[in-house]
Parts: structure tokens; C-alpha cells; sequence
């Protein structure tokens, strides 16, 4: 069975650094919309040129423009076997979109990590990202990047202002996507607000358990009706 993963979670839940891990582990495509829309900005396109000043002010690309990326995204070969998608899907209608695209390839298993908003807040004033390949900087990277030897830059939605705008924008607009999915049976909560390795080993566990929920294919079946009976399941931490 493809291993399809979904991470939800607020601005700096840290859903990025875990499906790169997630993916790199288990031998997976990691599919961020943040990352192909900071490309596209640096790259000068068009959806780059379209994407820069809604990004800088913290607000949601079009719904249709996000789709039409990751539609074309999971069509491609490397994604049979399973993907980590990270930053998608971020609405409703993108939620309804990614269940009619993954219509008869297995269940999405998704994941929701929770931070305290106090901590969001500290991690991203904090952060620092490479200029040149747009890794998050680790803290052991006092200037440059450790991979590429890029100067360390603050990512241009990072600032106090937008990081409070961006989370309104969570709460209004990516919140209600928890509800979507929350009755299904391959759906998790992960408790962020512990050191990485913890939360990785909490979140490989929780995928694990819920790839195991007996016929999730079928039950979870990726129609117009996704909300299921069943509860909400809290990973229970190490
Ligand atoms: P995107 O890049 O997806 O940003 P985001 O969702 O706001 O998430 P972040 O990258 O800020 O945080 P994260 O949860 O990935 O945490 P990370 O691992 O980096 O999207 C950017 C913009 O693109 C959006 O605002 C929107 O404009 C647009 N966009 C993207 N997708 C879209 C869509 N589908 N529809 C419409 N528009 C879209 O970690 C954050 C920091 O915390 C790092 O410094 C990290 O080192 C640190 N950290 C991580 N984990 C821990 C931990 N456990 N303990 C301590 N520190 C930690």
C-alpha cells in the first residue's frame, strides 16, 4: 500500500523539518508548497511573480493556482509509492481537491502537530534560513550554510507582523481542514512542543499505527465523504 502522508499544523509546528525527515527515511517525494512557491519567487516565473507579494503579507495563494501545482505534482511517477505533503492542503476546497486527486490510490494518512502559540512565536523570530538553497539554518550555523555555504538571511514572512497575520490566516482558513479530516481513522495529532527527535519517533509511530487501522483504503475512501465515524486519536508522547 502507498504511504501517503499529509502534515497539518500552524506556521512553525515544525511540519517542514519533520517531512523532510519522514520523506528522507522512508525513501519518499517531500512536496512542499512553501518550498515550490520560494523557488518560483527566486526563479523570477510567473506563478513566482504571483505568489511573492501574497507570501510577504502571510496571505493563502489561489485555491485553484495550489491545486493545479499539486495535481500536476502527483501525477508524476515518483509519487506511486507514496509522498509527504507539507503546506497542502491549506483550505477546504483544497482538501476536497486532494481526496477527487487521490480518488483510488490508497488512504491519506494525516498528520496534525500541535506548538503552543507562545512557541510558534519564538521559533519564528528565530529562525534564519540559507539565502541560496533555502534550508532552515541549524543552530550550529552562526552565518553561513552548512550544506551550501549560503549566507544566512531571515525568511521575508518571518517578521513579527506577518507571522501574527499568518496565523490569523491558519485559524480562519487551514483550521476548519482539521475538522475535514478529523473522524477519519488514519488521522493523528502529534505533540510538537518536544525536541525534534521525539517528535520524529512520535510521528513514525502514529503513521505506523495508523497504516496498520484495519481496512483503511476502504474506510477511508477518498470520496466526497470523508468524515467518518470514529474519534480523534492523540500519539500518546514517549
Ligand atoms: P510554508 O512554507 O508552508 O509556511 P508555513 O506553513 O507558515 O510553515 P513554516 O515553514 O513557517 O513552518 P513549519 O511548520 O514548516 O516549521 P519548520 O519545520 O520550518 O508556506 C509559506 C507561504 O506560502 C504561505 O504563507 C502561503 O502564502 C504560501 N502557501 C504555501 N502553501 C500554500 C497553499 N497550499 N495554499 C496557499 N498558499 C500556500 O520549523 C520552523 C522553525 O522551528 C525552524 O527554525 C525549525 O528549525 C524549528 N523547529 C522545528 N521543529 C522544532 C522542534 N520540535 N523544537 C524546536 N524547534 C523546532
Amino acid at each position: 500500500m502507498a504511504l501517503n502522508v499529509v502534515m497539518l499544523g500552524p506556521p512553525g509546528a515544525g511540519k517542514g523539518t519533520q517531512a523532510e525527515r519522514f520523506a528522507k527515511t522512508h525513501g519518499l517525494p517531500k512536496i512542499s508548497t512553501g518550498d515550490i512557491l520560494r523557488e518560483a519567487v527566486q526563479a523570477h516565473t510567473e506563478l513566482g511573480r504571483i505568489a511573492q507579494t501574497t507570501m510577504d503579507a502571510g496571505e493563502l495563494v489561489g485555491d485553484q493556482v495550489m491545486i493545479g501545482i499539486v495535481g500536476e505534482r502527483l501525477q508524476r511517477p515518483d509519487t506511486q509509492r507514496g509522498f509527504v505533503l507539507d503546506g497542502f492542503p491549506r483550505t477546504v476546497p483544497q482538501a476536497t481537491a486532494l481526496d477527487q486527486i487521490m480518488a483510488g490510490r490508497g488512504p491519506l494518512v494525516v498528520v496534525d502537530i500541535v506548538v503552543p502559540e507562545d512557541v510558534l512565536l519564538r521559533r519564528l523570530a528565530a529562525r534564519r534560513i540559507c539565502g541560496s538553497c533555502g534550508v532552515n539554518a541549524l543552530v550550529e550555523w552562526t552565518t553561513t550554510c552548512g550544506i551550501c555555504g549560503g549566507n544566512l538571511v531571515t525568511r521575508t514572512d518571518d517578521g513579527d507582523g506577518v507571522v501574527r497575520g499568518r496565523l490569523k490566516v491558519y485559524h480562519r482558513q487551514t483550521r476548519p481542514i482539521v475538522e475535514f479530516y478529523s473522524k477519519r481513522p488514519t488521522f493523528r495529532v502529534i505533540d510538537g512542543n518536544q525536541p525534534p527527535d521525539v517528535v520524529t519517533a512520535s510521528m513514525d509511530r502514529a503513521i505506523c499505527q495508523a497504516c496498520a487501522v484495519p481496512d483503511a483504503a476502504k474506510r477511508d475512501s477518498m470520496t466526497a465523504d470523508p468524515v467518518k465515524p470514529g474519534g480523534v486519536k492523540k500519539e500518546v508522547p514517549l
